[in-house]
């Protein structure tokens, strides 16, 4: 059961729990097709910390929450006298006791940890440095709906081992989806991530691989990922990470080492012309807006489960 539990990392949830979120989730969407929407969080309230910009995370939360007859309440880090030295923990235990549930972009991950660690109503990452465990999730449900399961599937990651990264080969390990990931020597996923990653692929009997060459990657692979080469906060990185990434762009030509039927994966937001074409975000093999829809009912299982 999830009520009552932080969701901070993929590593925090069990193939079962991950069942449990895709099957409501999948209720949830069917049900909204129909112009069916539940209240089951009437009367509950949900704050929304950002210290990041968003759009897809704040408004499908916003939404949800909304469509759940619960009330969103969006809070700039800015607005909150956080801004004016405030501790974490003093906000985690004041929000405590008005809100129900806490979601929360940080800068810093330890911020997060630190918040969960003093807040006594749940706390959900909506995307720290480290990961993005409610985009893994909605990029499951998108896999699961595209290719009718999960296990035995290959995805190739091409790009920055970085908190998309770091969340998805935590989620693939877990449900039996090989991962081959290709990234530029130096920007390999977080270490303790991978160790976790590993152990959790020995025990599903899948494959998780850390390589160098895009092509061997995406050889064979049923899933093609990608993320911008530039995450928010390494913007002072910028030049170097062009430079770094040169021949690690999700173009035409990659793709058609995947197999034919192929799906084409980006969390969003794009750079397009960097780590992918237009020709193959715009393209055919391209699911990356239903992955955007998904965030909305996978995220409204999550809060109806932990509240
Ligand atoms: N994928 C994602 O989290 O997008 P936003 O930064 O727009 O929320
Ligand atoms: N890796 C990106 C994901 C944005 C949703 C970032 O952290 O900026």
């Amino acid at each position: 059961m999830l009520r009552g539990r932080h969701l901070l990392s993929m590593g925090d949830l069990s193939g079962e729990d991950v069942g449990h979120i895709l099957a409501r989730a999948t209720i949830f969407k069917e049900q909204r097709e129909k112009g069916i929407l539940s209240d089951e969080l009437r009367g509950k309230t949900v704050a929304l910390i950002f210290e990041k910009p968003s759009t897809r995370t704040r408004v499908s939360f916003e939404t949800g929450i909304h469509e759940l007859g619960g009330n969103p309440l969006f809070l700039s880090a800015q607005e909150l006298q956080l801004s004016r030295g405030e501790t974490i923990a003093d906000t985690a235990r004041t929000l405590s006791r008005y809100v129900h549930a806490i979601v929360a972009r940080v800068t810093s991950h330890d911020n997060l940890l630190e918040l969960a660690k003093h807040s006594t109503v749940p706390v959900i990452n909506a995307l720290s440095p480290l990961e993005h465990p409610c985009q893994a999730l909605a990029d499951l449900m998108t896999i699961q709906e595209k290719k009718g399961r999960l296990r035995g599937l290959k995805l190739a990651w091409v790009g920055d081992g970085n908190n998309v990264c770091n969340s998805l080969l935590l989620a693939c390990s877990l449900v039996g989806i090989d991962v081959s990931i290709a990234c530029p020597p130096g920007y390999e996923p977080n270490a303790e991530v991978l160790e976790l990653g590993r152990r959790r692929a020995a025990e599903s009997g899948s494959k998780l691989e850390v390589i160098n060459d895009p092509n061997e990657a995406v050889f064979g692979a049923d899933v093609v990922y990608t993320d911008v080469w530039v995450s928010m906060g390494q913007e002072g990185e910028k030049m170097r990470r062009l430079q770094d990434f040169k021949g690690y762009q999700v173009n035409a030509e990659l793709l058609r080492r995947a197999k034919e039927d192929v799906i084409f994966m980006h969390c969003l937001p794009a750079h397009r012309g960097e780590e992918v074409t237009d020709e193959v975000i715009d393209g055919p093999h391209s699911v990356v807006f239903d992955q955007a829809e998904n965030r909305l009912h996978v995220q409204k299982a999550i809060l109806t489960m932990v509240i």
